[in-house]
């Protein structure tokens, strides 16, 4: 099937009270490795891509393989996503490329490095907003400031530097139109979010709680939720690697959010560590060998091995056969005629 609008499997995961894993994806191999997942769990998903990815593999090379694995899955809902868009430009670019939604992260500045004014932050989401839902495209905002650097991207710092502030969120969900709202909660890309399994201190599941109750409608995004389990880092450590002692967030506060209007939950270090360790296990256990598919071919099933796990927790496993999938032409003609404006005060007009 084609590929689908994100706005509506994450309308379609509300009504089942389920969150869609987004997992990251710069090659081909990461690209099959989630679609053996959600084949095998029957799962609607979230491919997306970073600008460092689209620059890693070339855009037109990293998108005809979505293209693939659509074409190859006729029974799997997929939506193509752009992870933290930095500016209208680069949004444009995958939107003309055809991916069938944005994340324009106007939390930070378009070096992708300097936290922005919440004015500049809901000027060029709104802006966004108005040229994606013209074509049917999905748009994700952030408000807060996630920690850690990913791709190049990010303000660094801790995760608890820029926590979202639940009134800020309301005025630019208001104000934007996003259909996904990004926030911050503690949370930071890569390995290293936290030094011990994390509490309330510094992980604040109470401001999502708040930001959900305040936002019933909106679909809330969780960034840097990879749980980094141990076993994954000392699969590393164990074949050469040097991971340092590390704590990712639990899968069972991201179920925590799952029930507390989170849809969309982005992954990518899990599946890299996934990866780093099946190729490493290889080059420890078989150093004669050096034909690439010796080690891509476990390193694709380790990852699709987690994809498939965080399918099943995230509550996605078994609804991809649901609904019908609606085109994105249709999905425009959604937005122009006001049905699925995505701004809380309407939501009850929904
Ligand atoms: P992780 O680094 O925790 O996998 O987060 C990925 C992410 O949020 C991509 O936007």
């Amino acid at each position: 099937m084609p590929l689908v609008s994100m706005r509506q499997l994450l309308d379609e995961a509300a009504k089942g009270g389920y969150g869609v894993g987004a997992f990251n994806v710069n090659d081909m191999e990461q690209i099959q490795a989630i679609m053996i997942a959600a084949k095998q769990t029957k799962s609607p998903v979230i491919v997306q891509a970073s600008r460092g990815a689209r620059a890693f593999a070339e855009d037109l090379y990293l998108f005809r393989l979505i293209e693939a694995a659509a074409e190859l899955n006729p029974d799997i809902p997929i939506a193509m996503h752009q992870d933290h868009g930095n500016g209208f430009e680069t949004c444009k670019s995958a939107i003309a490329l055809g991916y069938t939604s944005v994340m324009m992260d106007g939390s930070l500045k378009e070096d992708g490095k300097t936290p922005s004014s919440f004015e500049e932050n809901v000027e060029v989401t709104r802006r966004v907003v108005d040229y994606a839902h013209e074509r049917g495209v999905t748009v994700e905002g952030e408000i807060g400031v996630l920690g850690g650097v990913e791709d190049g991207h990010g303000a660094g710092g801790s995760g608890l530097d820029h926590i979202t502030d639940p009134d800020q969120a309301v005025e630019f969900a208001e104000r934007t139109g996003v259909d996904a709202l990004a926030i911050a909660i503690g949370t930071s890309h890569g390995a290293y979010k936290f030094n011990k399994k994390p509490d309330g201190s510094v992980l604040k599941m109470d401001v999502l709680i708040k930001i959900h109750k305040m936002l019933p409608k909106t679909h809330l995004v969780m960034h840097g939720s990879s749980s980094v389990p141990k076993d994954l880092q000392d699969i590393v450590n164990q074949y050469g690697g040097k991971l340092n002692p590390t704590w990712g967030v639990p899968v069972e506060e991201i179920q925590l959010g799952i029930r507390n209007g989170v849809r969309k939950i982005n992954v990518d270090t899990d599946n890299r560590l996934a990866i780093t360790g099946a190729i490493r296990k290889v080059f420890a256990e078989h150093p004669e060998k050096f034909d690439p598919r010796d080690y891509m071919k476990p390193a694709r099933e380790a990852m699709a091995k987690v994809v498939a796990q965080r399918m099943t927790e995230f509550g996605q496993a078994g609804h991809a056969g649901d609904y019908k999938p609606i085109a994105i032409e249709e999905i425009a003609k959604g937005y122009a005629s006001g049905a699925l404006d995505p701004r809380p005060s309407l939501a009850g007009a929904r």
